[in-house]
């Protein structure tokens, strides 16, 4: 298995990843994405986006980075969203305590504050860096805090998740979807967690880039349109009842193991996406989330979990986050966040209405009686408190005492019903992937590093060289380099050093195909196209270079295009 420091190292070398503010030293968590680490990134999120919105129709928004208070007191981040940190006594270096015991406990992840203690206690578990004592067991807040606008301002805080983008336009989607659900909304963006201790290269970032994706659905319907097509493909499962799963998505449904169809269906929908961009389907699985180490507002959650050099590690959470979001942002901004369902026929129900006595409210409220009573019957007798319903006419609020008015059982044609839809969310830690991807494409092939990119992401497409850089195999092999940047593909042209230094060179960066113009080309015209993996060769017009090298990224049979040698 690869080595991550090798693999840290060849990104760095080669233009993949540079730590950030090196030049300054760097800062822990913190890394820049070069040149080829971008061109790789961007294929992920393009194909990633393909997939949700021309796949499953769903719409993408680009939302603010920074919000105000408020809103991540609603979400529960301000007060909820805390790691646990211990702190070395003497050197004073921080540590995450459930980091510091995992060998200790199974999940160490989903263990309390106390109980985290007492391991570090009675396992004489001491500062790593200095052999220190260490301080009891804290909560660390991780949310970056800010203040928008000039002076004392108000407070602000970086998003910890691009989600609550897309919850606080809960209404202007719901809207633009022409009231239907279900509503897919995606976004891909930055969010900002002050990790306590980051130190695993980009597995671990305080600026982090996700791909999320929020689904609203009735809370009375979680079945999925296209469940069907999927259901005997398979899962791999442990959930957290210790059961080690290799099950058809339809059985895991039909036994419980997960819950409802649409997070079966995303999981297996996540699971595609992460394979079609080069993770290895033998490396991954899927882990339910503990009870306790469930986030504050989800119901039910599986980790899509890769195994790199660090160990199984959490690349995506699908979680059911049931109407957490919508209710509390209902609750704190005092904005309506329901969904209206028609029935396909008006339907009669029974139910409780306040009936004004008006032969009361007449001689009380005088001219004002009449609005005072419609008021009064729009209003839900759950409203009713101390015997009392409050109700508002022009403007102003009037307590109704109970013996002005009865409730009664009436009998109604309802045409709907509206409610909190519930939110289901795959979303993706976009570096962790992309770490994921470099590292099960890493390889050594004769004492050479051979990344072996899938064609989708490779951030170069093709290599073109002429043979020498003379004799107009250079003119040759330019044109055919811009006859293939023309042609939307990405490409290295290079004409320095032995020809097998130059594949070596576009192997180590996961380049899947070469071309090379040669003396022969300038006799029949035609050039090779050398294959990464396989290392072989075939040769092809010079004329047919685009449709070989398109065919070729498809991973389609080139046998037509092979000239006989
Ligand atoms: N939105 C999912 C997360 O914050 O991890």
């Amino acid at each position: 298995m690869a080595d991550a420091q090798d693999v840290l190292s060849l990104c760095k070398r080669r233009g993949f990843l540079y730590p950030s503010f090196e030049i300054y030293g760097g800062v822990a968590g913190m890394y820049d994405y070069g040149p080829l680490g971008t061109a790789l990134k961007n294929n992920i999120i393009e194909i990633w986006r393909r997939l949700y919105t021309l796949g499953e129709g769903f719409v993408e928004i680009d939302s603010e980075t920074i919000g105000p208070e408020v809103v991540f007191k609603a979400s529960g981040h301000v007060d909820e969203f805390a790691d646990k940190m211990v702190k070395c006594k003497a050197c004073e270096e921080p540590y995450r305590a459930d980091h510091l015991v995992k060998d200790l406990h199974p999940n160490a992840g989903a263990l309390g504050e106390k109980e985290i203690d007492d391991l570090i206690r009675s396992n004489n578990v001491v500062c790593p860096a200095c052999g220190g004592e260490l301080s009891t067991v804290e909560e660390f807040n991780l949310m970056f805090k800010t203040i928008i606008g000039p002076g004392s301002g108000r407070v602000g805080y970086m998003r910890p998740e691009t989600a609550q983008g897309i919850f606080v336009n809960f209404p202007n989607l719901y809207r633009y979807n022409r009231e239907k659900l279900p509503l897919g909304v995606i976004q891909v963006g930055r969010g900002y967690r002050n990790e306590i201790s980051p130190r695993q290269g980009i597995i671990r970032l305080r600026e982090f880039n996700m791909m999320e994706c929020e689904l609203f659905v009735d809370p009375e319907d979680k079945t999925w349109p296209r469940f069907g097509d999927v259901s005997s493909e398979t899962l791999r499962l442990l959930a957290n009842d210790g059961r080690e799963l290799e099950i058809t998505v339809g059985d895991a449904v039909e036994q419980g193991v997960i819950c409802n169809q649409v997070l079966a269906y995303f999981m297996w929908f996540t699971q595609e996406f992460l394979k079609a961009v080069g993770v290895d389907g033998e490396r991954l699985r899927f882990r339910q989330h503990e009870k306790e180490e469930m986030a504050h507002y989800a119901a039910d959650c599986w980790d899509a979990e890769s195994f790199l050099s660090y160990g199984w590690t959490e690349i995506v959470g699908i979680a059911d986050r049931g109407c957490w979001d919508l209710s509390r942002h209902a609750n704190f901004s005092g904005v309506e966040m329901t969904s209206f369902k028609r029935f396909d026929e008006p339907r009669e129900v029974e139910r409780d209405r306040i009936k004004p006595r008006y032969d009361k409210l007449g001689p009380m409220y005088k001219a004002k009686a009449g609005k005072i009573g419609k008021a009064m019957e729009e209003a839900d007798p759950a409203a009713i408190a101390d015997g009392a319903i409050t109700v508002e006419v022009d403007g102003e609020r009037i307590a109704i005492p109970g013996e002005l008015f009865d409730v009664a059982r009436v009998k109604e044609k309802v045409s709907g019903v509206r409610s909190v839809p519930h939110v289901i969310e795959p979303s993706h830690g976009l570096d962790r992937i992309i770490y994921t991807v470099l590292e099960h494409a890493y390889s050594q092939k004769d004492d050479q590093t051979v990344m072996r990119l899938s064609p989708t992401v490779a951030p170069i497409k093709v290599g073109v060289f002429p043979l020498m850089a003379r004799d107009e195999l250079d003119d040759m092999a330019m044109d055919l380099d811009q006859e293939l940047r023309y042609g939307g593909i990405e490409t290295y042209y290079d004409d320095s050093g032995s020809i097998g230094r130059r594949y070596a060179r576009m192997d180590e960066v996961g380049t899947p195909f070469c071309i090379t113009v040669d003396y022969r080309t300038r006799e029949d015209g035609t050039v090779t196209l050398r294959e990464r993996d396989t290392s072989s060769q075939i040769r092809v017009r010079f004329a047919d270079v685009l449709n070989v090298v398109r065919a070729a990224l498809c991973g389609a049979d080139l046998t037509q295009f092979v000239v006989e040698e």
